[in-house]
């Protein structure tokens, strides 16, 4: 009644913000400007190369041999064990086809819906910076409060005293994200243990955006949440078939949690989306067992190689080269002292070439004259684009 009472005189397109991130992401800003000036998109994360000829070839013929209605809530039985198969086979983990996977479209409905089940409002829910820029609004839209941990650059290392520092009886949930966006750093065990110290004696549920688990160079591997014996039983973990198999506009993925927090998940996911696209569930069913030729993180480290080798001749710094992920952070120090928004913009207009400034991943828009490289590209939409980042010059210092 009062609710009714209240909204009397109420304009009719008033809508209250239901979280503080209300302008245009960035990823869209840069991709328009990048159509706008016919640059080259290094900017947002997606591959400009086509997808393996057998998958594609998959989703048509389930399409046309009829799989084409709505798919059991939790997924598709047999993508759920082939999911279960793949990971005992990469990881050695043995995970519950049943209780422990739920296929998701996408990896960020997936980080939403885990949000939306752990969250209540007033909590408080901790993440690090830079930061994919779905995690605050997720936290503000379940009326909780986001709490900002910065890494520490140059080598973007979680200060654990920091994070530790931020917890207080209201946290809820930290949300961690490895490899890493927009670093390309990984974590490695020590990483795992120490979170695993922190949060002991709480009740904290711990979100794991594991998105680039298979993109890993350099001989190193990702270490998931789900092998850590102790974090395993109060996380989620999330993944994203768009970043496996180079198909990111399938928005497909999926949940991995223990059984209890798996039923909360799907409590949360029955009413919003309630399943996901039936014919792509059944050709990543099949494809999943196979071998491609070429693992798909020798085809990323290749182009991140290829990429840094063409830096070279550009007055760009690379403090660190990627460990993981397809992005590569580089300093433009040399070249201007602009604010990284700027940069960037001035980089798309005048040498055709879009880029990601990295203070779009702070709540505060921290500028440490940085930006982001997406390498997931074409070797020709690389070489081009390293073309005309050659004509940049250094400033006079
Ligand atoms: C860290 C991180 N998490 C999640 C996602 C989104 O995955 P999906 O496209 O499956 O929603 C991305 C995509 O860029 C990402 O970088």
């Amino acid at each position: 009644m009062l609710n009714e009472i209240d909204n009397v005189g109420k304009p009719l397109q008033e809508f209250g913000a239901k979280h503080s991130a209300t302008g245009t992401t960035i990823f869209t800003v840069m991709s328009a400007l990048a159509h706008q000036h016919n640059a080259i998109n290094l900017s947002q994360g997606f591959p400009d190369f086509h997808i393996d000829e057998q998958l594609s070839f998959l989703l048509g013929e389930a399409a046309r041999t009829g799989h084409n209605q709505y798919a059991p809530m939790a997924g598709l039985p047999s993508l759920r064990q082939a999911i279960a198969d793949n990971f005992r086979k990469r990881y050695g983990l043995g995970i519950d086809p049943d209780n422990e996977i739920t296929i998701t479209p996408g990896a960020t409905y997936a980080i939403y819906t885990a949000f939306t089940a752990v969250l209540q409002p007033g909590d408080a829910a901790i993440l690090l910076e830079p930061a994919y820029d779905s995690y605050i609004p997720n936290i503000e839209m379940n009326g909780a409060k986001a709490i900002p941990v910065a890494l520490s650059a140059p080598d973007f290392k979680v200060d654990w005293n920091k994070v530790k520092d931020a917890i207080t009886p209201k946290t809820r949930a930290i949300i961690i994200n490895t490899p890493h966006n927009p670093t390309g750093t990984i974590w490695d065990k020590s990483d795992w243990d120490s979170l695993a110290d922190i949060v002991r004696d709480t009740n904290i549920v711990i979100l794991a955006d594991e998105v680039y688990e298979q993109l890993v160079f350099d001989g190193l591997r990702h270490y998931s949440v789900l092998e850590h014996p102790e974090l395993r039983q109060r996380s989620f973990a999330l993944y994203s078939f768009g970043k496996v198999f180079n198909c990111t506009g399938w928005k497909m993925g999926y949940a991995i949690a223990p059984p209890a927090f798996t039923d909360a998940f799907r409590k949360i996911h029955q009413f919003v989306s309630f399943c996901v696209n039936t014919p792509a569930q059944f050709a990543l069913a099949s494809h999943l067992p196979t071998e491609t030729a070429t693992p798909v993180n020798m085809v990323m480290q290749q182009k991140r190689d290829h990429f840094l080798s063409l830096m070279q001749k550009t007055p760009f710094t690379i403090r660190q080269p990627a460990l993981g992920s397809y992005f590569q952070i580089a300093s433009y120090e040399r070249i201007s002292d602009m604010p990284d928004m700027e940069f960037a913009q001035w980089l798309t207009k005048e040498y055709g070439v879009a880029t990601i400034p990295v203070s779009a991943f702070y709540k505060n828009k921290k500028d440490d004259k940085l930006i982001r490289f997406c390498f997931a590209k074409k070797e020709e939409t690389l070489n081009e684009a390293l073309r005309r980042l050659e004509r940049l010059s250094a400033k006079q210092l």
